[in-house]
């Protein structure tokens, strides 16, 4: 019996010491007081096809989603929207360099879109070329360095129906692309970014079906996410092995997106959690720091594939938040994303909770690699909560860098509002408006939090 008590009582006593670590009084806290390193990058970043739509890229197969039909005849999207030509970046892309620079802006962090380089397979289109190339010389005339991602969840309709990276055999299709690509900017690009999210593009297309191709399958989504990882270290050493591969640097964006029970001693709480977030990121931490691929599929064994070698030069560090799970009466929603008094949620399924930020860093520096912030920001459709959102943040970050870890740049999600994927227009990231009849852009009021903190920044580092 006192055992049994005394275990109880160290285990809700941990729980009580383990809320306290992770949450910051924020009213003892001084949010202004920031410091970055002088040679910092202050970006945003986008996607070709979240900012371009299908008009402007109709050969991916998310262009073919947003047009098909679940089993109920329902569209994929919210409210059957469709991106038409979503922000038209793809044309309109001096415009927003101008917006960068008004915001004050160093970088930039864009996707090359695979099925305009390459709308055909084997066939590579010479205006797409011509247009990146436009859109990075104007970006280095204006002081702005890009970063390339070169798979951003969209691929082209001819890879899709082989099977995606469904197969392993396919992969090499994705590395000839991003030689080639390489080989056109690499005299001019230096940062570049394989794959964007590998686990989330396997869990919400494989396991919640939401993305393309729309399966529920937990072995699908563990090869998946295996040949999205072999397919990064592949492409970092075949462009390593090209002209300027030895002075890029190339990395992999990953999303640190763990799940906390809101109660921690409620098992139907827990231990969804820590599945949940073994598949959506665990998996990509260990491989990069282990060299191991696991993936649990319940009721069989681990999928376990050993002898990797996993490279970097750089990881870029995706962070919103840690959702926090809470358990209901409900059939079809038992569990739903809920915050602590205190804190506040977006206007989609996450709480705002900055000191995860530092946290997220901090797991992530066991890569033993340089760190970006390439997407973090916040979906606020009345902009309410962006300018607490931003400060905290990146007070949170600049506690991680005065704390020793190495982040070198941090790129907001995202510059203007955009296609979310399955949630449509419906949800709004960006530091400027848009109205989608005129493309007229307006700067939001809780975007100036982000435009003083990089004033204030250049104002110390021309002192
Ligand atoms: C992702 C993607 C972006 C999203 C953004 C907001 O992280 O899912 O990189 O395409 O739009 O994260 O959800």
């Amino acid at each position: 019996m006192i055992k049994k008590f005394n275990i109880i009582f160290f285990f809700v006593l941990f729980s009580f010491v383990s809320f306290l670590e992770n949450d910051w009084d924020w009213d003892k806290i001084d949010p202004s007081n920031m410091n970055f390193p002088k040679n910092f990058l202050w970006g945003s970043a986008t996607c070709e096809y979240q900012n371009s739509g299908a008009q402007n890229c109709p050969n991916n197969n998310w262009a073919t989603w947003e047009n098909a039909f679940d089993e109920n005849g329902k569209s994929r999207i919210k409210n059957a929207q469709k991106s038409k030509k979503s922000t038209d970046h793809y044309n309109l892309y001096k415009e927003e360099i101008y917006l960068m620079k008004n915001l004050g802006l160093n970088s930039y962090r864009f996707s090359i879109e695979w099925s305009l380089i390459e709308p055909e397979e084997g066939k590579f289109d010479n205006e797409a070329i011509e247009h990146y190339k436009n859109l990075i010389d104007e970006l280095i005339k204006n002081g702005i360095t890009p970063m390339i991602t070169l798979h951003h969840f969209t691929t082209p309709n001819w890879f899709h129906e082989k099977g995606s990276f469904e197969k392993e055999e396919n992969i090499d299709y994705f590395v000839r692309f991003s030689s080639f690509v390489f080989n056109q900017f690499s005299n001019k690009v230096n940062l570049w970014c394989t794959i964007n999210e590998p686990a989330i593009y396997s869990f919400v297309g494989y396991v919640l079906g939401r993305f393309p191709p729309g399966e529920v399958d937990l072995q699908k989504a563990g090869d998946v996410l295996k040949n999205l990882l072999i397919a990064h270290t592949k492409v970092y050493e075949k462009l390593k092995s090209l002209p300027n591969g030895q002075n890029s640097k190339i990395g992999i964006v990953h999303n640190i997106l763990k799940f906390e029970p809101y109660n921690s001693w409620n098992p139907i709480e827990s231990i969804p959690c820590s599945y949940l977030s073994d598949i959506t990121s665990n998996a990509v931490v260990e491989f990069f720091k282990t060299g191991y691929f696991n993936f649990y599929i319940p009721l069989k064994a681990y999928t376990t594939y050993e002898n990797f070698d996993p490279k970097l030069d750089f990881v870029g560090l995706n962070y919103y938040s840690h959702p926090l799970l809470k358990m209901q009466i409900s059939y079809s929603e038992p569990l739903y994303s809920s915050c602590y008094e205190g804190q506040e949620m977006s206007d989609y399924t996450f709480r705002l909770y900055p000191e995860g930020l530092y946290r997220a860093i901090e797991e992530i520096s066991a890569f033993n690699v340089p760190i970006y912030i390439t997407e973090n920001g916040i979906p606020d459709n009345n902009d309410t909560k962006r300018s607490v959102f931003i400060n905290r943040y990146l007070y949170a970050l600049s506690k991680a860098i005065e704390d020793g870890f190495d982040v070198r740049g941090y790129f907001y999600w995202t510059l203007v509002d955009n296609f979310e994927w399955n949630e449509g227009f419906l949800v709004k990231f960006g530091l400027y408006d848009v109205d989608f009849d005129t493309q007229q852009r307006t700067l939001k009021p809780g975007a100036l939090a982000y435009k003083k903190i990089i004033d204030d920044w250049k104002k110390k580092n021309t002192k």
